[in-house]
């Protein structure tokens, strides 16, 4: 289902969708390559397929797509080859991103920011909208940042073994809803 229309960076259009249980091998695959290049500096690869297989298995991205507290983005290219995606789950009034993930070949081309926009229009009455992400990721952080998220607080994860310091953000929602 398309959601949301047609969007361009440059030359590029691409299109938003709500993910379908068919979708899920292509979006392991997307999760998989950003990954490896995004935590390349903090995992090895076998902790890598360790975790993706085990955070992005079919059972848990079946209920992201399942779930009606949950919503999961996907972006497509001209092609129709799946270029990022975006995971989102209501708690009451908090809006939990889980997942934001495009493809390296594809970003810095606007896609997160509208995948992100997209996922929070989608929800009504969100307060607040809740992210974690690595302390060293700072290419994530420095978007958000631009985003208009705000750091909260630092905290430690033991991620298979290995101590990772990951940093808490949120912002205040001030966008129009559209559906439930
Ligand atoms: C973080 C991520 C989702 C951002 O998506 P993206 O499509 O690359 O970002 P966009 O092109 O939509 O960026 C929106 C704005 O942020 C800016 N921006 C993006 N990354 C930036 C960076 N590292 N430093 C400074 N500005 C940045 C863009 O230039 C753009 O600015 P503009 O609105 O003034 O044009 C994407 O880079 C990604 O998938 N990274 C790897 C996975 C990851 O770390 N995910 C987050 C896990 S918590």
């Amino acid at each position: 289902m398309l959601f949301g229309g047609k969007f361009n960076y440059n030359k590029h259009m691409y299109t938003i969708h709500k993910a379908t249980l068919k979708n899920i091998p292509e979006i392991k695959e997307v999760l998989k390559k950003t990954w490896v290049a995004t935590y390349g500096y903090l995992f090895n690869e076998n902790i890598i397929n360790k975790i993706t297989s085990d955070w992005h298995s079919v059972e848990r991205l079946s209920q992201s797509i399942k779930n009606p507290e949950s919503l999961m983005l996907i972006a497509k290219n001209k092609s129709g080859k799946i270029i990022g995606l975006c995971s989102t789950s209501k708690n009451n009034r908090i809006l939990k991103i889980s997942r934001l993930y495009v493809l390296p070949k594809y970003q810095k081309m606007g896609i997160g920011k509208k995948l992100l926009e997209q996922s929070i229009l989608h929800f009504k009455h969100i307060y607040t909208i809740a992210l974690e992400v690595e302390a060293l990721n700072t290419n994530a952080i420095e978007f958000y940042k631009l985003q208009g998220f705000k750091t909260d607080k630092s905290f430690v994860e033991n991620i298979e073994g290995i101590k990772i310091k990951s940093l808490s953000m949120f912002k205040k929602n001030k966008t129009v809803k559209k559906t439930s």
